[in-house]
């Protein structure tokens, strides 16, 4: 069974990379991030909630993100196996997953953060799929539509530079924590998350073989 999660600061790939591994593993991809965009987009209450936070670039409160992965991990889809991209991000969140469920690996996205500037600053994603695009190194075959549906692609209003700054802060405070927490277990996994994509990919899949 895998049951996977991918910890890395913004910008390292995780999307990227969960996206492929989990169509590879035929398991479930539950990011946080793209799941608090459909909640913002469909203007639920969690959504109306969670939109502040993220815009400024700040985490989500615990216990509405928590609830959110444990509703999802309950459902038949998840449980032959799951990849978790965004969450945990905070020890409290970390051991409440402990609770919801056992873990298989979790894989660190290690990179310099001048490469996560220029990745995040290229970034623009469909609002419909949540796709990934980058204008230097993954541009759309279409300029600025998705290859998927085509829908006219945006830039995230967490990829501005003030967003940007507090985000790399944020996850330097609250998330790289983590680490320490999932070493001491022996679940971590850190991969070099510099170089193209199929490079990342293939130590992703080393990682979690
Ligand atoms: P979230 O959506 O999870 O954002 P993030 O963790 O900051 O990660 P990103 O999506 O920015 O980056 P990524 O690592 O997925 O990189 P990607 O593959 O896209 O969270 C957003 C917000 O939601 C948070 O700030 C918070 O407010 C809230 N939130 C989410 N989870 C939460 C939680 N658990 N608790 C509380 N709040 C939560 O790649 C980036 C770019 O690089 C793309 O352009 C891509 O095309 C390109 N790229 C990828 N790989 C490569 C490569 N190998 N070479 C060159 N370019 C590449």
């Amino acid at each position: 069974m895998h049951r996977i999660v991918f910890l890395g600061p913004p910008g390292a790939g995780k999307g990227t990379q969960a996206t492929r591994l989990s169509r590879s593993l035929d398991i479930v991809h539950l990011s946080t991030g793209d799941l608090l965009r459909s909640a913002v987009s469909e203007r639920t209450n969690l959504g109306i909630e969670a939109d502040r936070y993220m815009r400024a670039g700040q985490l989500v409160p615990d216990e509405l993100v928590i609830k959110v992965i444990e509703d999802n991990l309950r459902r038949p889809s998840a449980k032959t196996g799951f990849l978790l991209d965004g969450f945990p991000r905070t020890l409290r969140q970390a051991e409440a997953l402990a609770i919801i469920t056992p873990l298989d690996r979790v894989v660190s996205f290690e990179i310099p953060e001048e490469q996560l500037l220029e990745r995040l600053t290229q970034r623009r994603s469909c609002p419909k799929c949540a796709r990934a695009y980058n204008l230097a190194t993954q541009p759309p075959r279409v300029a600025d539509h998705c290859d998927d549906d085509g829908t006219e692609l945006v830039q995230r209003p967490d990829d501005l530079p003030e967003a940007v700054r507090t985000r790399l802060t944020v996850y330097q405070d609250q998330t790289a924590p983590l680490l320490a927490f999932y070493q001491r277990l022996g679940l971590l996994r850190p991969i070099n998350a510099a170089g193209d994509v199929d490079e990342v990919g293939a130590r992703v899949r080393t990682a979690t073989a």
